[in-house]
């Protein structure tokens, strides 16, 4: 048996997928117990297409969704397009199309995402996001599957590659923001427009979808007070480290008794604490719980590689299910009614 998969988009972590199946082709095709092949590639228009080709790539490239959705051979579609349309009504036709979905999108899964489950799960299928998180950091199905008998009491992330690398800058290197912002565009971490990056949206995103995993809460994106780092000037840098503090933005997800509050803010973190050693743009998730008591999550948070090997992961969770007829189950996060708590509490 072969599972086929077909991709929607061609960027870079889309393209580190054919690289995985190739490289760790026999390890993968163990694991799912069924050979993995890519069937068709989702591109933007005839233009990208025709340049695809030209540049010797051999896949079925197709610029209309419903070669996809109408193709029965296909098993799971893989969205790795970005930012909430058209990417919601994609995966949404894909899950009406009975066909398992992986991806990468925090932006959609934290604000549709509970929408987008529901859909899934009238639908007999899946969806996974493990990558939606910290990319190469396996993080969600960590606090799935390996905290069910653990309490966690409170969460923190650094969480969003590019303004941790330019605190690092700011802070190792005395750069200011400009300087900072220029490097992290040049070498191709922020993205054109960084706004989501370094106000502390895409820190909020990965929050969201953190509290469901880690407190079975699903807070909603607009309560996560969210402030970036536009605004930290070499002064503020200089006087963190005189008072042996490193700024870094953290995402900070705590449950108090009242409920639970989360934020992402610009923080003084004491030298000595592990976030504090998290430089340029690695992640780190730091968990405190009741049993294990702390244990801190650490790796790329982005890339080609390293996110290409969480969506390849999902597929081969799915991939596991459908060879046996069967369907894995759907994230093992366990629900509570979610109950804010104020800053103050
Ligand atoms: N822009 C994100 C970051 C990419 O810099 O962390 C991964 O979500």
């Amino acid at each position: 048996m072969t599972i086929n998969i077909a991709l929607l988009g061609f960027g870079t972590v889309a393209s580190g997928i054919p690289f995985l199946l190739k490289e760790n082709g026999e390890k993968i095709t163990a694991q799912a117990g069924t050979d993995i092949q890519i069937a068709k590639f989702l591109v933007r228009d005839d233009a990208e297409k025709q340049a695809l080709l030209a540049q010797g790539h051999q896949y079925e490239f197709v610029t209309d969704i419903t070669a996809i959705l109408n193709d029965d051979t296909i098993d799971i579609v893989i969205e790795l397009m970005g930012r909430i349309e058209p990417a919601k009504t994609f995966i949404t036709q894909a899950l009406q199309a009975k066909k398992h979905v992986v991806t990468a999108n925090k932006d959609l899964l934290a604000v549709h995402g509970s929408d987008l489950l529901k859909v899934a799960t009238d639908n007999g299928v899946v969806l996974y996001y493990e990558a939606a998180v910290t990319g190469g950091i396996p993080i969600l199905r960590t606090l799935a599957n390996s905290y069910t008998a653990d309490k966690i009491t409170k969460i923190l992330g650094v969480v969003n590659g590019t303004s941790n690398f330019m605190m690092t800058k700011m802070v190792d290197e005395g750069w200011t923001y400009d300087e900072a912002l220029a490097e992290a565009s040049r070498l191709g971490y922020a993205e054109s427009d960084p706004t989501n990056d370094v106000d502390g949206i895409d820190a909020a995103y990965k929050i969201v979808i953190l509290s469901q995993f880690a407190f079975g809460m699903t807070i909603k994106f607009e309560d996560v007070r969210h402030e970036g780092i536009r605004n930290i000037t070499p002064e503020d840098v200089k006087l963190a480290q005189k008072l042996g503090f490193v700024i870094k933005l953290v995402g900070e997800i705590v449950e108090r008794p009242s409920g639970i509050y989360a934020e992402v803010v610009p923080t003084f973190l004491p030298k000595n604490h592990q976030l504090a050693t998290v430089n340029g743009v690695m992640n780190a998730v730091f968990v405190e719980s009741i049993g294990i008591n702390e244990a801190m999550f650490y790796g790329p948070g982005a890339g080609q590689k390293p996110t290409a090997t969480s969506v390849v992961a999902d597929v081969i969770e799915l991939a596991k299910g459908i060879d046996k007829g069967e369907v894995l189950p759907a994230f093992n996060t366990f629900t509570r009614e979610t109950v804010y708590a104020t800053k103050e509490d």
